[in-house]
């Protein structure tokens, strides 16, 4: 019998972290180097190939369409709440302006203002120590009013309630929408990855409505007040209308990549019989190498996406169709022509493509690094000898998602 695809029926965030260690190492074997997915998306998996299509120089490979929901807008149009979901909140159409932003000069200049040297997102060196004092702060906020942990703690609750804290804070909205930022991100995260139908897909059209809604309303006010990362933008010259799209990219990038690492890597750290990483955390450099290596193999985000525009070959001899391409960068970072031992902490190997590669390249990544790094190393701290308690639900109970990836997590 012919041995079946790895990633035919099953993603990511259906499996445990020794089924994604399995699935990832059968997927390096498989004999050809992509696939075409049901879901109609081509998946790429080998270093060379996913490093090419994120980089996206040669005009073959196009990032025009890497917000496009996964069922098309067909389906969307054929929802009547969800059109009256669109109407309401999403017309006009709201502009490109990160990640599906074709013209180069406006995206340069919108980068800038979240990446680089000035960018709102970076995290100086000198002001890191004093960042993570406040992101422990979070942390603190996320457990339950007692702070008691002698009781299950709920991680996974409890990680989103500190990626979307951790967000809404550093975008500047208030503080009382914070817990449905949540919400809405994880509309607009779901919409980019899933096979949503019916109900869910409207509902999922509403709350990406409302997070643009709240965006717009935040560059108004910053309009006046030069406040938060809003005034940013609006000090950096960009135009209102892109800087709302600027706003609510950012406030749906953050929450459930931030928190999906986190559960992923506890499910590992704490899985692990030995737990010989769950242990590093304890020591002052471990925590850095941990939160690296937990971000390469298990990312809350483990693919992203592109369109080929009319049939090409990448470099490696890698042909493609013209059509939508499935850059599996978690995949990628194990890949055994670029990793010597990836599952090893301390393994030779090129850079791990979680955060893209190229002009496109995760403005975020200093603060979401950071960001899971204080999370794993506070939770140690309070609970060094925290046991995994099963989840009420398998993993295969999850929503098969192509894009994002977490775990259910409890721990006593
Ligand atoms: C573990 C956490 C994260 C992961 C794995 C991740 C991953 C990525 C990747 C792979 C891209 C590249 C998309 C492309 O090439 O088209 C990207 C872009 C982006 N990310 Fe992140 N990200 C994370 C956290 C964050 C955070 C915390 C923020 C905001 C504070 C953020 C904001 C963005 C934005 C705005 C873009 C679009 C950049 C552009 O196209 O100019 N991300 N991210």
């Amino acid at each position: 019998m012919a041995a079946e695809f790895p990633f035919a029926q099953l993603t990511s965030n259906q499996l445990t972290y020794s089924e994604r260690d399995e699935g990832y190492r059968r997927l390096h074997a498989w004999p050809e180097p992509s696939y075409r997915h049901d879901s109609g998306l081509h998946m790429v998996w080998r270093y060379a190939d996913v490093r090419e299509l994120l980089e996206a120089t040669a005009p073959e490979i196009s990032n025009a369409h890497a917000l496009r929901p996964l069922v098309g807008f067909g389906r969307i149009a054929a929802n009547p709440r969800a059109v009256g979901h669109l109407c309401r909140h999403l017309l006009p159409l709201p502009a490109k302006a990160t990640a599906d932003l074709t013209d180069d000069v406006l995206h340069r200049r919108v980068w800038a203002t979240m990446a680089g040297p000035t960018g709102y997102f970076t995290v100086p060196a000198d002001t890191r120590s004093e960042r993570a004092e406040a992101l422990a702060e979070h942390f603190r906020h996320s457990l339950p009013v007692s702070g008691d942990l002698s009781e299950p703690l709920d991680v996974t609750a409890a990680s989103i309630v500190y990626a979307t804290r951790v967000i809404g804070e550093t975008i500047g909205l208030p503080e009382r929408v914070w817990p449905a930022v949540a919400e809405w991100s994880g509309a607009q995260s779901g919409l980019l990855g899933r096979r949503m139908r019916g109900r869910e897909l409207a509902d999922a059209v509403g709350a990406l409505g409302r997070l643009f809604t709240v965006s717009g309303l935040a560059v108004a006010h910053s309009r006046q007040h030069a406040a938060g990362f809003s005034g940013h933008l609006h000090a950096a010259g960009i135009p209102p209308r892109v800087a709302v799209s600027v706003v609510a990219n950012s406030l749906a990038a953050g929450v459930h990549t931030v928190s999906g690492t986190i559960q992923q890597g506890l499910q590992r750290l704490l899985g692990d019989p030995d737990r010989q990483w769950w242990k590093l955390l304890g020591e002052v450099k471990g925590t850095a190498d941990v939160a690296a290596k937990v971000l390469q193999l298990d990312p809350g985000l483990v693919g992203w996406k592109r369109n080929i525009v009319r049939p090409t070959t990448l470099r490696s001899g890698t042909a493609l169709p013209r059509g939508p391409v499935l850059v599996m960068f978690g995949a990628a970072n194990r890949d055994p022509r670029a990793f010597a031992d990836p599952l090893a902490m301390d393994s030779a190997g090129k850079v791990p493509l979680t955060f893209g590669f190229g002009r496109h390249t995760c403005p975020g990544k200093q603060l979401a690094q950071l960001a899971v790094e204080v999370f794993l190393r506070e939770l140690h701290n309070r609970a060094p000898h925290a046991q995994l308690v099963g989840s009420a639900r398998s993993a295969r109970s999850r929503p098969a998602d192509l894009l994002f990836s977490g775990a259910d997590i409890v721990i006593r």
